[in-house]
């Protein structure tokens, strides 16, 4: 019998992965404090289905029993039949403590306790539990129902049994899953540092602006959107603070060091769309900048952007944080990369990739372009 499952946060991760849930054909118990939350979650739902009707992808029937298998409840005593619960609430550790903590009176022993977090520790979240073998990361991409990739992360208390219950639960929702170790920003928001990090650095060298590089970025490198377009996307106060908080994790490595560029604006309320305004201007008639399409410069952003998410990739794998097919898989699955970072490299030639850290590295004098020890192997093989 399939488990009924439990997802703590109605916002917008824990309302896409309780849809994905009942889909799968669990039944789900979606608990949020806030009632008007959980009102929302419910008619945006109704909306979504409504939409998959229409695009013929779902039936009536099928919508309703999609609806009908979600119960909505403010009493987290709901969950006392649940075999797996994903907690998908706010992203502070004192908080998910006391919620972990009251969620373990209430379950059975062996109901697996999963969280969504992003940049929270696993081992620190299980830290709480008495019984933190069944602790896990189980890490959606937003929208949760559409994106295909899902990490996997086990804590070092958490048992094999726990790890591989929750990849066999996320392969049975149609997830592409990776595991991957407890490590800040796991694989995803790890690798995909330089994506905007090293855009925002070459903006702010002046050696070109924003629409320019996002330019460079789609129509050289073949990204589906350009760094400062993705970051207006996601929103420069959630951006920066993921940027940030992978840097203290990361106990200051230069490598993922912040950007004034983008602190100024997330101070200034420019986040973005959800703002209006973020690196670009979203007000109605605004004026579209436009880039400056020297192909020679382009191929050198693109080079240069390329070569730092690759280095990233490589210590990924060399940090054994996951194999270099998981971390191929995760950014092309979970971030809509057009290729796997490796084997990227391995097309442009791991050598052409080490020469232009090694420049910049040697140019800059900064730690932020050292090259991967990994990447350094490959080429003397
Ligand atoms: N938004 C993303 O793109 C994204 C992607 C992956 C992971 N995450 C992670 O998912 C989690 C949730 O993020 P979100 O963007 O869905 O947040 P959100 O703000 O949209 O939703 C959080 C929900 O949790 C509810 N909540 C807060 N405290 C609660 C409590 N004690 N008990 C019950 N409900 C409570 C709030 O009412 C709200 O509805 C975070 O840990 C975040 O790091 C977010």
């Amino acid at each position: 019998m399939k488990h009924t499952i439990g997802v703590l946060g109605a916002g917008t991760m824990g309302a896409g992965i309780a849809q994905v849930a009942s889909q799968s054909g669990h039944a789900v118990v979606l608990v949020d404090l806030n009632k008007e939350q959980l009102d929302k979650a419910k008619s945006n739902l109704a909306k979504t289905l409504s939409k998959l009707i229409e695009k013929e992808k779902i039936t009536d029937a099928q919508k309703n029993e999609i609806e009908r298998g979600i119960h909505y409840s403010s009493d987290i005593n709901d969950f006392a039949t649940c075999g797996v619960i994903i907690e998908a609430i706010v992203e502070d550790l004192a908080v998910k403590h006391k919620v972990f903590e009251s969620l373990e009176k209430i379950v059975a022993e062996d109901c697996i306790l999963a969280s969504n977090t992003s940049s929270l520790s696993i081992a620190s979240i299980g830290g709480s539990l008495q019984k933190a073998n069944r602790i896990i990361g189980i890490h959606f991409f937003n929208p949760a129902p559409l994106m295909p990739l899902v990490e996997v992360i086990p804590a070092v208390q958490t048992d094999q049994s726990t790890c591989d219950e929750a990849v066999d639960l996320m392969k049975s929702w149609g997830k592409t899953v990776v595991v991957c170790k407890d490590t800040p920003g796991f694989i995803v928001n790890r690798v995909a540092r330089p994506f905007y990090g090293e855009a925002l650095r070459i903006y702010e060298e002046g050696i070109a602006d924003f629409t320019t590089i996002d330019w460079a970025m789609t129509e050289i490198g073949g990204f589906k959107m350009g760094p400062f377009t993705l970051m207006d996307y996601i929103g420069n106060d959630v951006n920066y603070a993921v940027t940030e908080s992978v840097f203290q994790a990361f106990y200051y490595d230069p490598r993922f060091k912040p950007s004034f560029t983008q602190k100024r604006h997330s101070e200034a309320g420019f986040y973005g769309r959800k703002t209006g305004r973020g690196y670009y201007d979203y007000s109605e008639g605004a004026i579209i900048p436009t880039p400056t399409k020297d192909y020679a410069l382009g191929q050198q952003i693109v080079d240069r952007i390329l070569a730092m998410l690759i280095n990233e990739a490589y210590d990924a794998v060399f940090m054994q944080v996951a194999t270099a097919e998981a971390v191929d898989l995760a950014m092309t699955k979970g971030v809509n990369y057009p290729k796997g970072l490796i084997e990227w490299s391995k097309e442009i030639g791991t050598k052409e990739i080490l020469n232009r850290l090694e420049t910049l590295f040697s140019f800059y004098g900064e730690d932020r372009y050292r090259p991967n020890p990994l990447l350094k192997r490959e080429v003397l093989h």
